[in-house]
């Protein structure tokens, strides 16, 4: 619970500084506008790419209860990494009558597609976490990804300051994965430069998939004859990837490894020494916030943020929150305080 009051403190003070969301309501009032012409309740259409990562899971369950607890209605899919079901079930919310659509998108690009439509049809677009490219998108809110990257970079290089380093990228349709990978070479460029670390191994990981995170660090370790030093994997789920084939090669534990999402399984990892980081993401602060201003937007209120993000189209205006580097010395004040795991969970019996 401390985590979250410290976060929303960091934020209030922040925001405070910059009168970036003083307006908003943190928490929607329930009023008559909350009602449509034909005094139904407002409805929140939920457009999500995949439930495969374990953090999709909880924003989906985080969302709607974000949602219903104003007494409003949502409408949720999930497409499983397939762009055209995914803009079929965004059309299929669209005709269904949905007041706002919020979106998680698969390919930053395909959906932009969406965002005419619904626009077309009178429904302001929210992009949730990951960003929709060359759209006149409402609005985005994520956490500040490229923070992400610069988080992991800084742990790793704490622990190795010199040496050869593979990097296991993110989907490269997924604009997250672009912003991941700039905040890591952010922080690493300067010891590349001076010769003090050498990139022996790059490469983007289709959908996230750990079994191809796996396949490219099996690859990263015979053609470097494991003379790897450090390892930066996009998320968790490719972080898992990435220990299984140390594991082949009896080198997990050896060589340190990053990851993001704190994930139970990537806890573990760190518990049990075979992974060293991970990048905690408060999901219930995202989905509270999204939902908020979803319902903000849909009463047609105004909202204008000072930040802004170019996506190709135009100034996307953003709400970027706090992500937080976790290793084994504050993993219990982080992630088990904040109850996103529990102390069972991690260190009880699997
Ligand atoms: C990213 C997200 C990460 C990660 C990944 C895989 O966009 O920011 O938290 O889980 O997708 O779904």
């Amino acid at each position: 619970m401390h985590v979250r009051i410290m976060l929303l403190l960091m934020l209030a003070m922040s925001l405070a500084a910059c009168r970036d969301t003083v307006e908003v309501p943190e928490k929607a009032v329930f009023k008559e506008d909350d009602l449509t012409e034909d005094n139904e309740p407002l409805k929140i259409g939920f457009a999500m790419d995949t439930l495969k990562e374990e953090r999709w899971l909880k924003d989906r369950k985080l969302f709607q209860e974000a949602i219903e607890s104003h007494g409003l209605e949502v409408e949720i899919r999930a497409a499983n990494g397939d762009d055209a079901l995914q803009i079929a079930q965004a059309e299929e919310m669209i005709h269904q009558g949905i007041d706002l659509l919020v979106i998680v998108p698969h390919n930053a690009e395909a959906t932009a597609a969406i965002v005419h439509k619904a626009h077309g049809a009178g429904i302001k677009v929210i992009a949730y976490d990951r960003l929709v490219k060359n759209a006149d998108i409402d609005l985005y809110v994520s956490f500040d990804n490229e923070r992400v990257g610069e988080l992991q970079a800084e742990e790793m290089l704490k622990l190795v300051p010199k040496g050869n380093y593979v990097y296991i990228g993110g989907a490269p349709t997924d604009n997250n994965a672009h912003l991941l990978k700039k905040g890591v070479f952010n922080v690493l460029q300067p010891a590349i430069d001076r010769g003090d670390i050498r990139i022996i191994y790059d490469q983007w990981t289709a959908d996230w998939a750990p079994e191809a995170a796996y396949a490219h660090m099996s690859e990263a370790l015979n053609i470097n004859d494991n003379q790897i030093d450090a390892v930066i994997a996009a998320n968790d789920a490719t972080a898992g990837g990435v220990v299984k084939a140390l594991a082949d090669h009896r080198l997990a534990g050896t060589i340190p490894v990053a990851g993001q999402d704190a994930e139970l399984a990537a806890v573990r990892r760190i518990v049990e020494g075979t992974q060293t980081m991970t990048v905690y993401k408060p999901i219930q602060n995202l989905s509270e916030r999204v939902a908020a201003l979803a319902i903000h937007l849909a009463q047609n209120n105004e909202f204008k943020p000072t930040v802004s993000i170019n996506n190709g189209k135009s100034e996307v205006p953003s709400v970027l929150l706090e992500p937080i580097a976790v290793t084994a010395d504050n993993l219990k004040e982080v992630i088990i305080a904040d109850e996103f795991h529990s102390e069972e969970e991690v260190y009880g019996k699997e």
